[in-house]
């Protein structure tokens, strides 16, 4: 499998990166610049390229009451070569080091491929918010 290369985003240019790939993947939430430059402040954000390609990000919500939130994005073009996992394993180590007792992911309904990596991961769904027809979040934690 090639190997990624994972970045945290510290200036403009991985910033946007890490935003290209969340506004992609969840239109129903876009984020502006500098709703990103707020949300690197309090989450651990990550972006992922293969040699200088960027095939994904990802986000870990440190622990509230020991609970952390592991999100992993790929986008579509680069899925089903295992980069979604690798980033996905690196979130829930990181959520771990951070002392998360319980992991959950969220994972926007018309997001198929996220649905099934999470049940195949071993998430159970645990709230479901339906904000409109086309934006249902799924809420999922690890088993
Ligand atoms: C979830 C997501 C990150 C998965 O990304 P991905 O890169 O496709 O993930 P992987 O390649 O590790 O695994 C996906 C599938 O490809 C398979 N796969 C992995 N490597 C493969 C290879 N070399 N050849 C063929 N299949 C392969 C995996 O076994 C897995 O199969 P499954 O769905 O039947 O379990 C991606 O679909 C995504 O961004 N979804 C939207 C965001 C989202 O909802 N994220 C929440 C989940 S944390």
């Amino acid at each position: 499998m090639p190997s990624l290369r994972f970045e945290p985003p510290r200036d403009d240019a991985t910033l946007e990166d890490w935003r290209h790939v969340h506004n992609e993947i969840i239109p129903a939430d876009p984020l502006s610049p500098d709703d990103v430059r707020e949300r690197v402040t309090r989450h651990h954000l990550e972006v992922a390229y293969l040699g200088d390609v960027l095939v994904g990000c990802s986000t870990v919500r440190p622990p509230k009451d020991g609970t952390a939130m592991v999100i992993a994005r790929i986008l579509p073009a680069h899925r089903r070569q295992g980069f979604g996992g690798q980033l996905y394993e690196r979130g829930v180590e990181r959520a771990r080091r951070l002392g998360a007792e319980v992991i959950e992911t969220i994972v926007l309904g018309v997001n198929a491929d996220g649905l099934r990596f999470a049940h195949q991961h071993g998430f159970v769904e645990v709230d479901r918010h339906v904000a409109d027809a086309d934006e249902v979040w799924h809420t999922l934690r690890l088993g």
